[in-house]
């Protein structure tokens, strides 16, 4: 009778008792956020506790951007007010303790890109080959560039007016990336 009820106490606190415990503090870490518990929320976390992918391209569709709620529409520009931001996918890294989802979105990641383009290159280019297109080729703008070929740079004023585009920012890579910092 006494061992019996040794054993049955045994088994109550060592496997019966313990999961039923580890059970309520999970499902209360779940359902109620306290302010000032050990658990911060996952979305609150600074980004070195996340990974995020790169902003999606929604390649120039407004409503297709509009529709997914993140991501962007169009990429490029070089000052901090005419850069398009986007939110991004994030997930909190493996091991990281935290309260609710622990995938989201985090808005303000800049719609930028680099697709290997060096401004200095493609000046050289514009300067030298002009001429045969060899600049718009580069960029990726195909069309205009078999044109200028075609017409050997315009009979020269194409030229000159590509390099001057090129210094004024008004020729850019076709891809919507920015000029690469120097190598
Ligand atoms: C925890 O609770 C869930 C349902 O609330 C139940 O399905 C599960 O078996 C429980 N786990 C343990 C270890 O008691
Ligand atoms: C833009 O995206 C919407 C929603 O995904 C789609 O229905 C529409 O056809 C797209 N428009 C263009 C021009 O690709």
């Amino acid at each position: 009778m006494l061992r019996s009820g040794l054993i049955f106490w045994v088994v109550l606190h060592l496997f019966i008792l313990p999961a039923d415990a580890d059970n309520k503090t999970l499902s209360s870490r779940d359902e109620t956020y306290l302010p000032h518990s050990a658990y911060v929320k996952c979305s609150f976390l600074p980004l070195d506790f996340l990974e995020c992918d790169p902003p999606v391209d929604h390649k120039g569709n407004v409503s297709a951007r509009e529709e997914a709620g993140h991501g962007c529409a169009k990429f490029g520009n070089y000052k901090y007010h005419d850069v398009e931001k986007a939110k991004v996918q994030c997930d909190v890294l493996p091991f990281i303790e935290c309260h609710g989802p622990r995938n989201f979105l985090r808005d303000g990641f800049p719609c930028i890109k680099y697709n290997g383009h060096y401004f200095v290159t493609t000046l050289m280019y514009s300067i030298l080959l002009g001429f045969l297109g060899m600049d718009r080729f580069c960029l990726g703008q195909t069309g205009t560039a078999v044109g200028k070929l075609l017409t050997l740079g315009g009979v020269g004023i194409w030229w000159i007016v590509d390099i001057i585009l090129l210094v004024t920012n008004g020729l850019l890579p076709e891809d919507g990336s920015n000029w690469n910092a120097y190598a």
